[in-house]
Parts: structure tokens; C-alpha cells; sequence
């Protein structure tokens, strides 16, 4: 069954308008309202429905196969947001909010699983079980959608999911997969050093919280270099410091802060635990004190090597033989974790990279853009992959 059976051209070209409609009228994380609004109305004019509100600004949407005597159930994410950041590419459909842009494809993973659930409802007749769409907000920032998702239920009644996002330094035609960490955990964390100051020319007298900071830093990149294996994915970067202000006074205190990126459980309990641990060792050694908070993002996303398989043959059938490449994951976070944390899932990107494009930009940049062509093979592997599944294959 290939691309185009599943994907037929007028629904097509349905999806390319919306997208560019989502594209030139964006809205940010947890403020997708007229997002939410446009997407009902273009789910029911495709005749789907019940459309639900979820997850605040999202939507969700159910097809249900009319062969009876399946109960299998399939959640399939696209995420919804736009980014704080001022459109470039001077495309005709280019963004008409000033600092507000679809730069992460958001705008075409909506089109894309809006399309799946047409092509899906127009076989119902030839499938048996259920696939959930999923139309979350806010996954470019925190309160993340993929958490409310999450505990709003709407994974408790299904086994598995799939999540799909495009890549623009793939080409269009080719997807990338691969099983574990296809994307990292994202930690965030705030280091206090209380010291005592002193005047300048008599540092003796004082505990300096700034030579005390200076040092964790360097201490903290051993977390990696010399305490993580050389095939574990993790990152460790202090992005912020703050201490004194004065020439002659020593800085009684400083703040670090910065990113913990981890892609297991496991390291990224570790990489906490012991960043704490050197942030407190290192301060008391000086006679200071440091308190550390740490606050968890998303987990990694970890695809589970049976889903891998069910997307790859997927897009085989549906694009081509060829289409399906071995590329290590993102280092980026997607809150798709969430989902992979709690089921069987499996995250692939989708090449969309310009064919005559005399330069590629990358996801958040301001001329960030796609190749459409590829969007009709996005929709098509999903709901591929959704009658593959649902069929037990
Ligand atoms: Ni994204």
C-alpha cells in the first residue's frame, strides 16, 4: 500500500493548507487556543468526531475500526506549539505574529496526523481496534503538554505510541530510527555558594563564593568526562553565573545554573545525585555552603525496539524500500518522553530537508523550513504503521 493509496491528493492538498494555515498563524506553548479551534474545525470537517479538549490547549480524537473483536488501542502524538522567535524565511505563508513562529515543524506534525486520521476513517472497514490522535500542546515549554497528557489518562487505555518529527537535515523520502535513547531527559539545575565577603585587599578574612563557584564548574564537567561510560548519552552544561559586582569587595555569594541531559534512567539519577554531592564537597571544603536545586523536564524518549520495527516496515511499504536509515538520536529533549516512559513507543524523524535549498537551517532557527513533499510520506507512514499495529503485525 503505498504513499499515495493511503494519502490521495485532494486530502493532500487539505493538509498542505492547513499546515500553512497553522504555519501563518501561530501561538505559543499552553496558548494554542485558536490552534485548538482550527484543528477541530478541520478534524470534523473530515468527518471526524467526537473531538475532545485535552491537555488544556489540545485535542483529542479516536477512529475505531469497524470489524469487531479487537481492543487493540494506538495513541499517535503530534505536538501543536510555535517558539519565541521572529519568522525569516519571507515564505507567502510566513508567520503574521512578530516574534512568534511554527521553527520546529509543529504546524506540519498536526497537518500530518490530521491526514493519518482522514486516511484512517475513510478504511474503517478494513481494521479492527482504535487509534487515539493526539493533538498536545506546549511541548516547546513547561507546564509541558506530554506530562498532562499523562495525567490527564489519556494513556491508560491504550498499549503503545507513536510520535514523529521532522528532520531537516534528512531527506525527504528517508525517515530516521533507531531502538534505546532517540532523544535525552532534560534537567534543569540552581547552584547557590554562600560564602562570606570581605573587602578585597584582605581576602583572608572572607570566604570568596566566587573562587568556590569557578572551581564546581570545573569539577562538574568530570561528571561526564571521567565518570560516564564513552557509550552513554549525557551532557552536563553550566550555562549561567552570577557573582560580585564590585572590585574591592569578595562576592559572599554566586549562582550557577544549567542543563543536566541524560538518556537513561539511571545515569540521569546518578548525574543529579553527584552533582549535588560536588557542589556540597566543594563548598565546605572552603569553609562555604551550596545548596542545589534540581528541577525534572522531560525524560528521555527510549524507543522500544518491536515499535522501531513497526514504523520501519511502515514506511518501507508506504514510501519506499530504501526510506528507512540507522541515525543516532537527538540530543535535544521532546516531551514525547513522557509517553515512551509510561508505554512501548517509538519516535522516528522525518526527513523534510529543501531538495534545491542552497543552505539548510536547523529546528529553531528563523529561516528554519520543509520540504511539503514530504509531509504526504509522514502521514503515510503513520497510518501505516496504525493498521500494522492494530493488525497485530
Ligand atoms: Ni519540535
Amino acid at each position: 500500500m503505498a504513499w499515495q493509496d493511503l494519502i490521495p491528493d485532494d486530502l493532500a492538498h487539505r493538509m498542505i493548507a492547513l499546515r500553512r494555515h497553522l504555519h501563518a498563524n501561530p501561538e505559543l506553548s499552553n496558548e494554542e487556543v485558536e490552534t485548538q479551534r482550527h484543528l477541530r474545525r478541520a478534524l470534523e470537517a473530515e468527518g471526524l468526531g467526537p473531538v475532545r479538549d485535552v491537555a488544556g490547549t489540545g485535542l483529542a480524537v479516536e477512529i475505531t475500526g469497524d470489524i469487531p473483536g479487537s481492543n487493540r488501542a494506538l495513541a499517535i502524538r503530534a505536538d501543536i506549539d510555535a517558539l519565541p522567535i521572529h519568522e525569516e524565511t519571507g515564505l507567502p505563508f510566513a508567520s503574521q505574529k512578530p516574534g512568534v513562529m511554527h521553527a520546529c515543524g509543529h504546524d506540519a506534525h498536526a497537518a500530518m496526523a490530521l491526514a493519518a486520521a482522514a486516511a484512517l476513517a475513510k478504511r474503517r472497514n478494513e481494521f479492527s481496534g482504535t487509534v487515539r490522535f493526539i493533538f498536545q500542546p506546549a511541548e516547546e515549554a513547561e507546564p509541558l503538554g506530554g506530562r498532562r497528557v499523562v495525567e490527564e489518562g489519556l494513556l491508560d487505555d491504550v498499549e503503545a505510541a507513536i510520535g514523529i518529527h521532522v528532520d531537516p537535515y534528512l531527506e525527504t523520502g528517508r525517515i530516521a530510527v533507531a531502538a534505546g535513547p532517540f532523544t535525552l531527559a532534560s534537567d534543569i539545575f540552581d547552584i547557590v555558594v554562600t560564602g562570606r565577603s570581605a573587602h578585597a585587599a584582605t581576602p583572608q578574612q572572607g570566604i570568596d563564593a566566587l573562587a568556590i563557584a569557578a572551581a564546581m564548574v570545573g569539577e562538574a564537567q568530570k561528571l561526564i568526562a571521567r565518570e560516564t561510560g564513552p557509550f552513554e548519552p549525557a551532557v552536563l552544561s553550566v550555562t549561567g553565573f552570577k557573582a560580585g559586582g564590585a572590585y574591592n569587595i569578595i562576592a559572599d555569594r554566586a549562582e550557577l545554573k544549567g542543563t543536566i541531559r541524560s538518556g537513561s534512567r539511571e545515569s540521569r539519577v546518578r548525574l543529579r545525585r553527584r552533582l549535588e554531592e560536588i557542589a556540597k564537597a566543594v563548598a565546605s571544603a572552603h569553609g562555604a555552603s551550596a545548596g542545589v536545586t534540581v528541577v525534572e523536564g522531560e525524560p528521555a524518549v527510549i524507543n522500544e525496539p518491536e515499535m522501531v520495527k513497526l514504523v520501519s516496515e511502515a514506511a518501507r511499504n508506504a514510501i519506499a524500500a530504501d526510506s528507512v536509515v540507522d541515525l543516532p538520536g537527538w540530543a535535544a529533549a521532546d516531551d514525547f518522553g513522557f509517553y515512551s516512559q509510561k508505554l512501548p513507543a517509538v519516535y522516528f524523524r522525518l526527513g523534510v530537508m529543501q531538495p534545491e535549498a542552497t543552505e539548510t537551517y536547523a529546528l529553531h532557527h528563523p529561516k528554519f523550513r520543509i520540504d511539503e513533499a514530504a509531509m504526504p510520506l509522514g502521514a503515510a507512514t503513520l497510518a501505516r504503521a496504525a493498521l500494522d499495529f492494530l493488525a497485530g503485525r
